[in-house]
């Protein structure tokens, strides 16, 4: 969950490692730090709390090098200190190492190192892998070898990247397993290294992509890849087409809500290309489908994490409704170690916007190994679970930095509307009728969330009524069920009010009991096919005390006559009311969180991409 960035080449290296790092501050900020090669040492600067820190310290006493490496860090093992920020250095100074992921042996490996007279100056598992760099490079190896030797010791999932002053004209860089990525920036007599895109995105769009188990001996005119036993790889560079500008925060307060005002264009993004209104028909080319295959397809499996996982539930019920084909939700992280019953008409769908989050991946890894097809619907351009998977499904939002997800959650939305209808067609589950109607429900969707956006004045008014409340229960019924978690966890997550999502229908089974004035229920009724059932447990939940604040249709006469406190929403299709829904509830807690003084974008304790167990 850790930021990483490299540089090696002619320019003096530290501002472009911090601006990197800025990029990826999202990922974690509890440290940061740099380390530079400087006339032959090894410089380093690093603090705790957020970079702005770092770059105060940086500021009061600067360092210069052509070559460094730099961190952000989401702290596992070991308080978030100065101690304990990244680089780590060795016990001669001279070798430096920066590692997102866990070193699972580390104990043991301490205990060695410690009996061998080694000093430790963390309490971080990282520590283990300089010291171990440095102990085989002590007994004859190059830099190269050490790095390949300490991955052979060291358990667990790893992205690496190690610099010395032995072997000063190169940078060293690894990846095991799913603890981020490792992508290297081509540039002219330069060359960088990041743990994510946006870092370097800036310098280059030439990139390579380490898979797991790869290593790269990166110079300022060359990089070599091999794999951890040291055996020579050919590597494809791929072009990269993202926009370094969509990741500035242009006039707004906050990325998150310049993210959530995003969506008209990603929507209108991820119809582009695929959607033939003409021809009433669906093409998702980078699923590599064709009749046959769609056709022997008997169930899906949707995993996921988080608002992704919320995403896949609501996909579960478009893929059976439109597509007929049995569909699962299964939490990544049981998933992984579930031991499911799969075969080769299974499709295992990961959707994720990072890609790389751990438990994701081991579900894909579970199914594949079971013989499942896999698919992905993912954000981030090259990353492993675009990558790993049979076909992908690129979500079209671009970079989302906020941690809280907002854009990359309504894609997926429709996304999975897009694959039913495409899926449905394939296998002849569906009238052209019914299909060109469906395809033609999704033409105003863009315009429907400019139109929830521009009421966001609204959403202000009752974010400032309920800014105070400790507790809130969000309730929704079928399609809108998701929605009520999403909106809960949305809230929850960069407020930290207590937020429950609910099926509606279990209300009455338990969580009525909490109602009184200061739990207020936020109730998902819009004019859907659960919309009468969504009214009983409106007036059950005012019987009781409680407070509602109702996302209703625009011209809905009974919601008015039960509460004030409304958002309302333009009429929608029911099968793509998630989408609309959605809006008010990502405002709702967007505005809390702000008028409560809070970093939005990044709440504590948590990290954009998940990449540890
Ligand atoms: O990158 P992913 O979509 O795989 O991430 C999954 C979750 O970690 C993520 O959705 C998390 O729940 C967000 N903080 C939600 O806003």
């Amino acid at each position: 969950m850790c930021g990483i960035v490299g540089y090696i080449g002619d320019r003096d290296s530290t501002p472009i490692i911090l601006n990197g790092l800025k990029r990826l501050e999202y990922r974690g900020y509890d440290s940061a730090g740099v380390a530079v090669l400087d006339n032959g040492s090894i410089e380093i600067r690093r603090d705790a709390g957020k970079l702005s820190h770092l770059e105060a310290l940086v500021n009061d006493t600067p360092l210069h090098g052509k070559i460094g490496i730099g961190h952000t860090r989401w702290a596992t093992h070991g308080e978030p200190n100065i101690r304990n920020a990244h680089p780590h250095i060795g016990s001669t100074g001279e070798f430096v190492v920066v590692h997102n992921g866990i070193v699972e042996n580390y104990l043991e490996l301490r205990e060695e190192l410690v009996a061998e007279g080694t000093v430790f100056k963390s309490e971080t598992d990282t520590e283990t892998i300089v010291h171990l760099v440095e102990k085989f490079y002590a007994s004859g190896s190059n830099l190269e070898e050490a790095v390949r030797q300490t991955l052979s010791h060291i358990r667990g999932a790893h992205g690496i990247v190690v610099m010395s002053s032995r072997e000063p004209d190169k940078i060293v860089a690894a990846r095991v397993g799913n603890a981020g990525g490792v992508v290297i920036g081509l540039g002219k007599g330069e060359n960088f290294v990041a743990s994510d895109l946006p870092a370097i995105l800036e310098h280059t769009r030439k990139a390579i992509f380490l898979e797991s188990h790869q290593m790269a001996v990166i110079t300022k005119d060359d990089v070599r890849l091999m794999d951890i036993k040291g055996t020579p790889i050919a590597f494809t560079v791929q072009k990269i087409a993202w926009d370094p500008v969509a990741a500035e925060k242009g006039e707004y307060r906050h990325f998150m809500q310049k993210e959530i005002h995003e969506q008209v264009r990603s929507l209108t993004d991820t119809l582009a290309g695929r959607v033939d209104f003409d021809k009433g028909r669906v093409v998702l080319h980078e699923l590599k489908l064709d009749v046959e295959r769609a056709k022997k397809i008997k169930r899906i499996i949707i995993t996921a994490c988080g608002t992704a996982g919320h995403a896949g539930m609501v996909g579960k019920i478009l893929l059976e409704r439109i597509a007929r084909i049995p569909t699962e939700v299964a939490i990544a992280s049981e998933f992984r170690y579930a031991d499911p019953l799969l075969d080769e008409d299974t499709v295992v769908l990961a959707i994720s916007q990072s890609g790389e989050t751990a438990d994701t991946l081991a579900a894909m890894e579970e199914g594949r190994s079971k013989g499942a097809m896999l698919w992905s619907n993912v954000n981030a351009i090259g990353s492993q679970a675009m990558r790993i998977a049979d076909g992908c499904i690129s979500m079209q939002v671009g970079p989302e930095i906020g941690v809280a997800s907002t854009k990359a959650f309504t894609a997926p939305l429709l996304d999975m509307y897009l694959l039913a209808v495409y899926l449905a067609d394939l296998s002849g589950t569906i009238s052209p009728e019914k299909r060109f109607e469906l395809v033609s429900d999704l033409a105003g969707i863009p315009s429907l969330v400019g139109q929830c956006l521009d009421r966001e004045p609204d959403v202000l008014r009752l974010a400032q009524k309920f800014k105070n409340m400790n507790h809130m229960l969000y309730l929704g019924r079928g399609i809108n069920m998701p929605i009520a978690y999403e909106g809960a966890l949305k809230l929850k997550e960069i407020s930290y009010i207590h937020a429950e999502g609910y099926p509606a229908g279990e209300m009455k089974h338990g969580p009525i009991a909490l109602i009184d004035r200061n739990m207020p229920v936020v109730a998902l009724a819009p004019k859907d096919p659960w919309y009468d059932k969504m009214i009983s447990q409106i007036e059950q939940a005012m019987a009781r005390g409680g407070e509602v604040i109702a996302v209703a249709t625009d011209g809905d006469t009974l919601i008015p006559d039960l509460t004030d406190n409304i958002f309302w929403v333009p009429e929608t299709p029911w099968m793509l009311s998630p989408v609309i829904t959605s809006i008010p509830l990502q405002l709702f807690a967007y505005h809390i969180a702000s008028l409560l003084g809070l970093d939005v974008d990044q709440p504590r304790n948590l990290a954009k991409s998940v990449t540890v167990e």
